[in-house]
């Protein structure tokens, strides 16, 4: 489309180039034509003012046999030289007949109606004098003249005083139309010239073209060489588009999986602990029952034997209890997460812990309120204290310092105990289910952290483990602050 505009400008152009160039041809050879017009039209003139002129008669010059009724046409001088009157159509003619070649323009002088026969206007002459006698002042036009193109121009001559001396016979008078002048220029050079400027002006025009069309070219290229990486690139975005949403679907049946069989588990745990609370119960109370039946066992084997198993129902049942509690975690309803007294409840749960505020355990800076349930607070504060009287040192009094920073979304505290510590590569799996570090001698079954783990992670929270005050256990928790 854009070459076609294109093209068409240049044929346009090149169409007004042309004929522009016909125009200064013309306008050139018409300038020349009236040029030469008004040379002749002078020297007509000034013989004209004299009635004509005097030259000595020869061969070349005879007198003019058609200005016979003359009566002073030849005349003799007193030195007996012969000379003749030349009318200023004759001196032109003259002129044009022996010097004619030297300017190459033809001029002569022409009449409907002519003294000299020679002189009557040939076709095209005549259709001219027509029009000057309606009014017209002059006419150009291209024709040819000898089968070569010439430019032809003429213009009507108009009787004068001057013109009546000689041609007053004729019965003309002062402003009538008597002839025409006619020049006509070849215009063979004209054409060759604007035959150059033509090829010359087509030449550069073409070749403007030409580059016009090959930017256009290599600009239609580039486009749709874009076009195509647009593509390619649309397509490429497609496949990943629909790799993706592949994966959400798989993703999504994964999670469906994944809510399934965290239910069926914890359905399964859920009937576990009840079918083994009830088999622990009966062992502890029977148990319970043969101790009282039998308080002074003879065997002391079998004394130890029924006193263990006693020991280890205790622990099963205690075992049962707090996966029942754990499990119970998700069951809960969440919990409003609100504004809660944070201060009171850890008062209250070193009480409960059975630890005194402000000796065995300290709090250096006062808690503020936090984004929590309250009940799961009390229940976090409980497992950290619990823990940290649990495992306490055999041989230094217990000593627990709560630390508590704040920041903008959130506060960090810490609890700093100096009992018997847990080295590094066991702090993190403190927080896993079931993992107890210390020999079974001492009751618990390492439940607390894990359960922790899940409060504080309910509320958004994160919690970990440093090393504590003489070796002991530091837990740290970064808890959401109320909103203020
Ligand atoms: C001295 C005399 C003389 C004067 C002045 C003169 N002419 Fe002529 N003219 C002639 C003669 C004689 C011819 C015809 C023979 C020839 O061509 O020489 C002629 C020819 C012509 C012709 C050509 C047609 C034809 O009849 O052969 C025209 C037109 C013409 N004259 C116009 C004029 C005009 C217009 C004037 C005034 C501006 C003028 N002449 C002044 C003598 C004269």
């Amino acid at each position: 489309m854009a070459s076609l505009v294109w093209t068409l400008t240049f044929v346009g152009l090149a169409f007004w180039q042309v004929q522009h160039l016909r125009a200064v041809t013309l306008e050139l050879a018409t300038k020349e034509a009236k040029a030469n017009f008004d040379k002749d039209q002078a020297f007509r003139f000034w013989a004209t003012q004299y009635g004509g002129v005097y030259v000595p008669a020869t061969e070349h010059t005879p007198p003019n046999p058609y200005l016979a009724h003359m009566p002073e046409r030849d005349i003799v001088t007193d030195t007996g030289r012969e000379l003749t009157l030349i009318n200023p159509a004759y001196m032109l003619r003259m002129l044009h007949e022996q010097y004619g070649d030297l300017f190459g323009v033809r001029g002569r002088i022409v009449s409907e109606d002519p003294l000299r026969p020679e002189n009557l206007a040939d076709a095209w002459e005549s259709r001219a004098l027509q029009a000057f006698g309606r009014g017209e002042t002059e006419r150009v036009e291209v024709t040819d003249l000898d089968g070569q193109p010439h430019l032809r121009y003429m213009a009507p001559m108009v009787t004068e005083q001057g013109c009546l001396y000689c041609h007053g016979h004729q019965g003309y008078q002062l402003g009538d139309i008597r002839g025409g002048v006619s020049v006509s220029v070849p215009l063979q050079t004209y054409m060759g010239h604007e035959r150059q400027s033509r090829h010359v002006t087509l030449g550069s025009l073409g070749a403007v073209w030409l580059l016009g069309l090959g930017g256009l070219a290599l600009g239609y290229r580039r486009l749709r060489a874009n076009d195509l990486q647009e593509q390619q690139s649309r397509r490429a975005l497609q496949v990943a588009n629909e790799a993706l949403q592949a994966h959400a679907v798989q993703r999504e049946q994964l999670m469906a999986t994944l809510v399934q069989s965290n239910a069926e588990l914890t359905r399964l745990g859920e009937v576990m602990a009840h079918h083994f609370m009830e088999p622990v119960r009966r062992l502890m109370s029977f148990s319970d029952i043969v101790k009282k039946r039998v308080p002074t066992l003879e065997d002391e084997v079998a004394c130890h034997s029924l006193q263990f198993i006693y020991k280890e129902a205790e622990r099963l049942s205690g075992l049962v209890r707090e996966v029942q509690r754990y499990l119970s975690l998700d069951q809960l309803e969440a919990g409003e997460l609100q504004s809660v007294d944070a201060m009171a409840v850890l008062q209250q749960a070193i009480t409960d812990v059975g630890l005194t505020y402000g000796e065995t355990v300290v709090v250096e800076a006062s808690l503020p309120p936090l984004h929590f349930d309250e009940r799961r607070l009390a229940w976090l504060f409980f497992i950290v204290l619990d823990n940290a009287r649990h495992y306490r040192h055999a041989e230094r009094p217990l000593k627990v310092r709560v630390q508590c920073v704040v920041g903008t979304d959130t506060c960090t505290l810490r609890f700093v105990d100096n009992g018997i510590g847990l080295a590094e590569p066991y702090r993190a799996q403190a927080f896993d289910l079931f993992t107890r570090f210390v020999s079974s001698d001492r009751s618990g079954i390492g439940m607390g952290l894990a359960v922790a783990r899940r409060l504080v992670q309910q509320a958004h929270g994160t919690i970990h483990m440093e090393e504590g005050d003489e070796g002991g256990c530091c837990v740290v928790m970064t808890l959401p602050l109320a909103a203020s």
